[in-house]
């Protein structure tokens, strides 16, 4: 029988998984079909009984998206340290007797950046800009990393402060309110990931961050320049990424989880990319 995945989430209509996942299956020759499936918001087990029906009914493994990661993290019986650190899974694998739970996202985002932009974290000053679901995925495998320097900043700082404790002494990792950043110099890396930018708003972070020679990352993607990356092209920044490289490489490492198998990106993104002018 044919091995079963499929995304959830709501809305579920725009995603680029199924694309994704169906191009990596045909260039590593696996025998998988990929589908969407909308989950209920509504009721109160209804998104862990459309999981577990999946997986009753011959489901391998599933990738998780907004507003479900929190819930299937929860209903996971294991998870990985990341997807811990998190509090949130985005991909879910189906064992014999157990539902395990991983988080590739900030993975996905830190081999977007190195490999797919040639910029290597160590000894870099790294900005991340957000303290919620998306910048908790990324603060892990950034540390790992081994930058001289990790702001988190949100504008609710307790939040990034808690982040902050969360992550224990792993590296010189430092909550900030977006005031202190006039004041804190040049980043090598400014990463947005809050979600102003789903709703065209701007973190209100100054320009002086920007280093012309540096990079600014917008996790949103397909939105072409939105107001964070405008700010950051005006402050002369030439390295502008949106996130649509991290989407397919977190697929990728679900789909090495997976089938053990790790399939190739370069063309994936580059028929996802949408020139960012
Ligand atoms: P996600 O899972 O996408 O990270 P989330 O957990 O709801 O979503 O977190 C949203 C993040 O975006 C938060 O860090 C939020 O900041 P606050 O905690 O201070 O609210 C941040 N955010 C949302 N809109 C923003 C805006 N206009 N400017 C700056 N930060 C914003």
């Amino acid at each position: 029988m044919t091995d079963r995945y499929a995304v959830i989430g709501n809305p579920i209509a725009h995603t680029k998984s199924p694309l994704i996942h169906g191009l990596f299956a045909k260039t590593a020759r696996q025998d998988m079909v990929y589908t969407a499936i909308e989950g209920p918001v509504e009721s109160e087990h209804g998104f862990e009984d459309m999981v577990l029906g999946f997986r009753d009914g011959g489901g391998r493994g599933m990738n998780v998206t907004a507003p479900f990661k929190l819930r299937a993290f929860r209903m996971a019986d294991a998870c990985s340290e990341r997807a811990a650190m998190a509090g949130a899974a985005n991909a879910l694998r189906f064992g014999p007797d157990r539902i395990e739970a991983e988080n590739f996202d900030g993975i996905g985002l830190l081999r977007d950046i190195e490999v797919n932009l040639g910029l290597l974290l160590v000894g870099k000053r790294v900005l991340l800009l957000g303290a919620g679901g998306a910048a908790r995925g990324a603060l892990l495998p950034f540390l790992a990393a081994g930058p001289s320097l990790l702001v988190v900043v949100n504008r609710d700082v307790k939040k990034a402060a808690a982040l902050v404790s969360q992550a224990g002494a792993k590296g010189a990792l430092e909550a900030r309110g977006y005031g202190d950043l006039e004041h804190m110099g040049r980043f090598d890396l400014v990463v947005n990931a809050t979600s102003a930018s789903l709703t065209g708003d701007l973190p209100p972070v100054p320009p002086s961050v920007f280093a012309s020679d540096g990079t600014a990352y917008e996790l949103t993607y397909g939105k072409g320049l939105t107001p964070f990356l405008r700010l950051a092209r005006n402050a002369g920044v030439r390295g502008l990424a949106d996130g649509v490289g991290m989407l397919v490489e977190q697929a990728a490492e679900a789909f090495a989880w997976w089938r053990g198998v790790r399939p190739q990106t370069a063309m994936v993104i580059d028929g996802l990319t949408i020139p960012l002018t």
